[in-house]
């Protein structure tokens, strides 16, 4: 990858490599839960089911199962389950935008860290948040990162660096700086891991409509200021 063009054709096979490299040290990278996180957990007071989407090494649920809940983790990667698994937490392979869950099953549903954006393309992101609202009895919690908090903090910086001529080619903004070519989506390099990241930074306002379209009331839990964003969704009564 150093000096290297990342081939970018395939963002969903750059997100799994990335995957790969970040199980093992996915724990030690986030090592206390955001105090946004807590809060969006406070909206869980009247459940006790929980399935966790994305749910990774399952850094969440257990801290989840250890207040209590009963939560069941599904992602779509082995090398982050199996360490959810050593945790001693249910877990299971899904896709999040085919889950393998019966309507209404679970309280909640959550899916936090920033794990929707890894979804390539906009379709498979919006079945995720249908597939969500499906399977949640009351409640849909998802997080995202705040555009509007990584433009100053990731991609302005980026921004300069490439005017300023120290651009690192791997390092790749909206638009690929080598081809002139518009991504649509992020892929950039993490340097302390060698890895590729593919992510879709969302709005708050672009992830509630999204959220409302699959039929979710939704309200914010935090400020737009704040690095995350925490979207709680309630299922509406049938009429
Ligand atoms: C950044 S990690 C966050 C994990 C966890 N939610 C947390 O906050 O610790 C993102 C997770 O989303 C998972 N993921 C990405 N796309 C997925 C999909 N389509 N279905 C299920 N899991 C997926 C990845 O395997 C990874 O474990």
């Amino acid at each position: 990858m150093n000096g290297k063009k990342i081939d970018i054709s395939c963002p969903e096979s750059i997100y799994e490599q990335y995957v790969q490299k970040v199980a093992p040290l996915h724990d030690s990278r986030a090592s206390s839960l955001p105090g946004m996180l807590v809060k969006a957990l406070q909206c869980l007071r009247d459940c006790t089911t929980v399935l966790d989407v994305c749910g990774g090494t399952g850094r969440i649920a257990r801290h989840l199962v250890n207040q209590g809940y009963k939560v069941k983790v599904v992602d779509s990667s082995e090398d982050m389950l199996r360490i959810a698994r050593r945790k001693g937490l249910d877990v299971e392979i899904q896709d999040a935008r085919h889950l393998d869950e019966r309507p209404a099953s679970y309280d909640a549903v959550i899916c936090l860290g920033n794990s929707l954006g890894g979804i390539p393309s906009k379709a498979g992101r919006n079945q995720a948040i249908r597939e969500m609202a499906r399977v949640s009895r009351k409640r849909v919690i998802i997080d995202c990162a705040n555009r509007l908090c990584d433009l100053a903090v990731v991609w302005l910086p980026m921004y300069v660096r490439h005017w300023a001529g120290c651009y690192r080619p791997g390092l790749q903004l909206r638009k690929d700086v080598c081809s002139g070519r518009n991504l649509g989506e992020i892929v950039f390099h993490d340097r302390e891991l060698d890895a590729v990241l593919y992510h879709y930074v969302y709005s708050s306002l672009e992830l509630k409509e999204e959220m409302e379209r699959a039929g979710l009331r939704v309200h914010a839990v935090n400020s737009i200021l704040a690095r995350r964003v925490a979207l709680v969704g309630d299922k509406r009564r049938e009429p």
